[in-house]
């Protein structure tokens, strides 16, 4: 097993966490505006691993891995085990894919995390996770676009809803999809595809993406739904602002908005939106 521990400076730290696609991290402390953190992978994995983490810091323009240590499976079983708390969100509650969840005041998900543990949820996911009980019926056919672990996509099915398809333009994304659908016991339709035209329309569209990727496909995404469109991922006032904008260009009317901030930091503000045609 191995344990890649990286630094970042604070301000990137956000934008890297939203770019590791849902996979865990453990932060290891916070300094001189610099967070350092691990990320721990198989030995097989190792390669893959590091290309994702090195392609991320790239791609951002800061960070590094500042060593790689080798340590024993057991040990890093048992930390997954302490460090993992269930998560409760709305009406859900999130826990290991060993847990056996019998009380029945929340809907169970089980969210198997590979690559690492001591994770919390982001507050987009949880944006999202909270509005799903509420739009989303037994007579609805649900898309989740970019989904990652298949969180959203789980949730949407455990509320009823008649099928969900759900997709991500990363392969490895798919994998966690459909394990963590399979998991769950819930029939999912998980493929690969990056955002086109061609998407069949559905009732209910779930998209917890990037900013740059609402500017570039937006309108594509707004001729995908038919009820409502789940919108997160958006940070801070003036990409709200942007979104609002583009809602507006496409007709959209805005039924709900919700903000969520990062734990303990209390200017980290996420947007959550749910719209509809005018
Ligand atoms: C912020 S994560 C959200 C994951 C999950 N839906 C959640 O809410 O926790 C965004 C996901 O969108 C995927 N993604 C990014 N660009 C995409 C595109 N053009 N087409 C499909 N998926 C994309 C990423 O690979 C990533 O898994």
């Amino acid at each position: 097993m191995k344990k890649f521990i990286c630094q970042i400076p604070e301000n990137l730290f956000e934008i890297f966490v939203v770019e590791l696609n849902g996979y865990g991290f453990e932060i290891l402390g916070r300094e001189n505006q610099e967070v350092n953190f691990a990320i721990y992978g198989q030995d097989e994995e190792f390669e893959d691993i590091k290309q994702v983490i090195e392609a991320i810091f790239e791609d951002i323009g800061n960070g590094k891995i500042q060593r790689i240590e080798d340590i024993k499976e057991e040990d890093w079983e048992e930390k997954w085990k302490e460090n993992f708390k269930p998560i409760q969100v709305g009406k859900f509650i999130i826990i290991p894919e060993w847990e056996i969840y019998e009380e029945k005041d929340f809907i169970p998900i089980k969210i198997k995390v590979s690559m690492a543990f001591g994770t919390g949820l982001h507050p987009t996911t949880r944006l999202l996770l909270k509005f799903i009980p509420d739009y989303i019926t037994s007579e609805d056919t649900v898309l989740d676009v970019g989904t990652g672990t298949g969180i959203l996509a789980i949730a949407s099915k455990k509320v009823g809803a008649k099928s969900v398809d759900a997709f991500d333009i990363d392969p490895r994304a798919v994998e966690e999809c459909k394990i963590n659908a399979w998991e769950n016991e819930v029939d999912i339709n998980c493929f690969a595809s990056d955002i086109n035209d061609n998407l069949p329309k559905h009732d209910i569209l779930l998209s917890n993406l990037q900013m740059d990727i609402f500017k570039d496909r937006f309108d594509i995404l707004a001729k995908k739904f038919k009820k409502y469109w789940l919108v997160s991922g958006i940070f801070k006032e003036e990409e709200k602002e942007k979104i609002l904008k583009m809602a507006e260009k496409n007709n959209l009317q805005l039924v709900k908005i919700d903000s969520m901030s990062e734990e303990g930091r209390d200017d980290y503000i996420w947007y959550g939106f749910v719209f509809k045609h005018n």
